[in-house]
């Protein structure tokens, strides 16, 4: 991946963000790979963000002037309240929202150790992250017919072009160079067609044609560029074209900061047993360190992961193995 966020920094000071659940035992092991990476990272450093008896600490994480002194972060999962809390939202959201994180980077890569997955896809889809329908702008009102909803769809020129950025400078650092912009301009042609034109990438294609082909034949796509809501929904159904959500990595990126996340939640069925999979937490974080131009690192962190995964001995229960958290992380430490 191309460097988004300039390496102006000589020390890199990484704010850990375990949260609850699964995010507690998987955020460690991606500290202690990153710290096995030794001098390949001139002098880094961890701040952990957490406070007990809150899932997340929203308003000492999001405000706080510390996280925003890092260069970068990892963040766990989070759990939802089990019942409705008026006025809550997501901590995860909040974060993006504060530091601008403006899009949502995830790779999806075949990684042959499951009989089920697709051969040989290496995609990245870049999603935008702050607006569409997600900009939660929702009516009720009562017609003719009975109640009648209505949702905003906010598509911007400037976000649009910003996210068409990203990708580019992604695809720029890969061998294909390929971006398609997914959209749904024959419909929606005020919208997408803003869109697209703010883009304008290599190939497009219209968003529900592009996942039929996604199933069907998904090793033709390289870097895809999609508003929020369709970039949300192409990114789960890739990720379900390659294992387990316990090797998905993702990274939530601005020009300013970028934050590596698992895809998977706080796995509250597996919490506290030690048997989460941590490979793709230690997948985000070489991510992360790949978008602030430490590509090397990174390759040495996806490589020592991909062995790991590939010689099947050392593997989680959800890939079908046997081992604890901990027992992958040395497989993958050893291998660093
Ligand atoms: P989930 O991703 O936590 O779990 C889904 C299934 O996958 C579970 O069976 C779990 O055991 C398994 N799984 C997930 N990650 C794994 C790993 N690293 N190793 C092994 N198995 C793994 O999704 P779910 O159950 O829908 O949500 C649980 C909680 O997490 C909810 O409160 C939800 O709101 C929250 N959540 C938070 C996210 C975030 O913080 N970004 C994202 C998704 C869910
Ligand atoms: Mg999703």
């Amino acid at each position: 991946m191309a460097t988004a966020v300039p390496v102006s920094r000589q020390k890199l000071k990484i704010g850990l963000i375990p949260a609850d659940g699964i995010g507690k035992e998987v955020i460690p092991a991606a500290r202690a790979a990153i710290e096995a990476l030794g001098s390949d990272i001139p002098s880094q450093s961890f701040e952990v963000f957490t406070r007990s008896g809150e899932a997340l600490p929203e308003d000492t994480v999001s405000t706080s002037p510390a996280l925003r002194e890092c260069d970068c972060a990892l963040f766990g999962a989070v759990s939802s309240p089990v019942r409705k809390v008026t006025g809550y939202s997501s901590p995860i959201v909040a974060l993006r929202k504060q530091l601008d994180l403006y899009a949502n980077v995830r790779p999806v890569i075949s990684v042959a150790a499951n009989p089920e997955d697709k051969p040989n896809v290496d995609l990245i889809v870049v999603r935008e992250n702050t607006e569409c329908l997600y900009v939660k702008q929702e009516t009720m009102t009562v017609g003719e017919h009975g109640r009648e909803a209505r949702a905003t769809r906010l598509i911007t020129e400037r976000a649009s072009h910003r996210i068409g950025k990203m990708a580019f400078e992604i695809a720029l650092g890969r061998p294909r160079k390929l971006v398609t912009i997914i959209h749904k301009s024959n419909v929606l042609s005020v919208t997408d067609g803003l869109f697209r034109d703010a883009v304008r990438g290599i190939e497009e294609q219209i968003v529900d044609s592009a996942v039929y082909r996604l199933f069907r034949e998904p090793q033709i796509y390289d870097v895809m560029v999609a508003p929020n809501l369709y970039g949300d929904i192409i990114s789960d159904a890739a990720a379900a074209l390659v294992g387990s959500l316990g090797l998905v990595p993702s990274v939530n990126a601005g020009d300013n900061f970028v934050m590596g996340e698992p895809v998977h939640g706080s796995a509250p069925d597996i919490a506290g047993r030690g048997i989460a999979n941590p490979l793709a937490s230690i997948r985000s974080a070489a991510l992360m360190l790949r978008h602030l131009g430490y590509a090397a690192p990174a390759d040495r962190l996806d490589k020592a992961v991909d062995e790991v995964i590939r010689e099947g001995q050392v593997l989680t229960p959800d890939l079908g193995g046997k081992s604890k958290t901990s027992e992958v992380l040395d497989a993958v430490l050893k291998r660093l």
